[in-house]
């Protein structure tokens, strides 16, 4: 393994000459240009964008093939044409000691080239070394959605207030920990709304003293409850997805996949916390008092039968700061998974979210207005499908009205049985399916297996 020292290079006003005119060579001199290199550039065919920028004086062309001496003078060189003539030139700016990069051949090269994001004063530079610049350029793309606009005003305003934090906070140590509080607070969202006085003021306020901090700047944590989505690790939104990978400490429920919980820093503590609430507010609370940014991770969406408010109350009563990411759930995502639409123009214009739970013993909700809602979708009512099918009897539905029972939605170990109200419940014990599950009932079902996803809906 080759390991390259990474360096950003200050080229304005010295000379990088480039051998090659084709479409690699366009591509480095336009970056060198960028930077203020002076671009000498050495070939007998040239595209005609080159062409032109050596009539506009914007580079020096020399049309004829590359000869010893080109090098000389130059601060840096890039050679784009093939293995004999780069060897050639490399021959001569290792003589020189000059940096050189040959395009795709790693052989003749003493620098290579990472695929680059930009955006303000922002960077972003990925190499794989040379092996593979389709890759490095996939992950460069990946990266520019986490670094846009408002990451590049950020990074702007703070530099902006970067003297007066100095003189504000002359203790090193304590700077760079407000500096971290900063860039890891909700300063963003505010510039993401284009507020830089709130996010001015956002950064006043943390800078000032804090009650619940243990440091003498005020640092205090955070808790952001985030949806993780019903099971495919894909479907977090993005920002869920920024702030998990910036978390000190991940409190995740069972729900929640492996392959998520990988997205999180190595050194980020993961805890897996079950159904006793008053335990999982007490952690979030004690962590976040620690200065810690917890992500409190929840299958589907938290404020979807996921307790999520219940843990904003403690939040708020205990004066910690908090965030809510909403997420793709399951009432929605799992069913899309199986090809059924929760709604469908002509067919249904209203869906209702029922617990299932709610169906075992004594319910309070009103069965007989359920039962005329065109599509109800039950969560966590594997168990109580067969009285779900018996209180919507009861309400007069009919025996043939479709149901799909959907296990493990969205994942690759994703079941569906389809049925109806008269044989669903039978139907779902013989195919042994587990939780968790997700019930759809209403004429919406057809639509779903008139339109199948793939191989996604099946009688299982
Ligand atoms: C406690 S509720 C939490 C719901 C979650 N907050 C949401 O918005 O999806 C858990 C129930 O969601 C449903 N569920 C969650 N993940 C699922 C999946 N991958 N496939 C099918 N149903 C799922 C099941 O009905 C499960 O019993």
């Amino acid at each position: 393994m080759t390991a390259f020292y990474p360096v950003f290079l200050d080229l304005r006003g010295r000379r990088a000459v480039v051998i090659g005119g084709g479409a690699a060579a366009e591509q480095k001199v336009r970056g060198l240009i960028a930077a203020g290199a002076h671009v000498t550039l050495v070939s007998p065919d040239v595209t005609p964008a080159l062409t032109d920028l050596g009539r506009r004086g914007e580079i020096e062309l020399r049309r004829r093939g590359y000869h010893d001496g080109d090098l000389a003078g130059a601060w840096l060189a890039i050679a784009a044409v093939n293995r004999t003539v780069n060897a050639a030139v490399w021959a001569e700016a290792e003589r020189l000691g000059v940096p050189l990069n040959a395009v795709d051949d790693l052989e003749h090269s003493s620098f290579i080239a990472p695929a680059i994001h930009r955006e303000g004063d922002i960077t972003v530079a990925v190499s794989t070394g040379g092996k593979s610049p389709a890759l490095a350029v996939r992950l460069r793309q990946r990266i520019a959605r986490l670094v846009g606009r408002a990451e590049a005003r950020l990074c702007a305003l703070l530099g902006e207030l970067r003297p007066e934090l100095a003189a504000r906070v002359p203790d090193a140590r304590a700077r760079t920990a407000l500096w971290y509080a900063i860039v890891d607070s909700d300063v963003i969202d505010f510039v993401r709304r284009g507020d830089i006085e709130g996010a001015r003021g956002r950064i006043e306020e943390l800078i000032g003293p804090h009650p619940l901090s243990p440091s003498p700047f005020g640092r205090g944590g955070t808790v952001s409850l985030v949806g993780a989505g019903p099971g495919d690790p894909g479907l977090i939104t993005a920002k869920g997805l920024e702030l998990l990978r910036s978390a000190d400490v991940v409190v995740y429920d069972r729900l929640v996949s492996h392959a998520l919980l990988a997205q999180a820093p190595a050194e980020a503590e993961r805890i897996l916390r079950g159904t006793d609430q008053e335990d999982v507010n007490a952690l979030l609370i004690k962590r976040a008092r620690e200065g810690l940014n917890v992500v409190r991770l929840k299958g589907g969406d938290p404020f979807v039968f996921g307790r999520g408010a219940e843990e904003c109350a403690a939040l708020r009563a205990a004066g910690v700061p908090y965030q809510v990411v909403p997420g793709v759930t399951s009432a929605t995502g799992v069913p899309a998974a199986a090809g059924i639409p929760v709604t469908h123009r002509g067919v249904a214009s209203a869906f209702a979210v029922v617990a299932g739970h709610e169906c075992e013993g004594p319910s309070d909700l009103d069965w007989e207005a359920l039962a005329r809602v065109p599509t109800l979708v039950v969560l966590m009512g594997l168990s109580a499908l067969p009285d779900i099918v018996a209180r919507l009897r009861a309400q007069g539905a009919a025996p043939d009205t479709p149901v799909a029972v959907i296990a493990s939605g969205t994942l690759p170990e994703q079941r569906t049985v389809v049925g109806s109200l008269g044989d669903i419940a039978d139907l779902v014990a013989g195919a042994g399916l587990e939780p968790p599950a997700t019930v759809v009932i209403g004429e919406v079902v057809r639509v779903g297996l008139t339109h199948p996803v793939g191989e996604l809906v099946s009688r299982a």
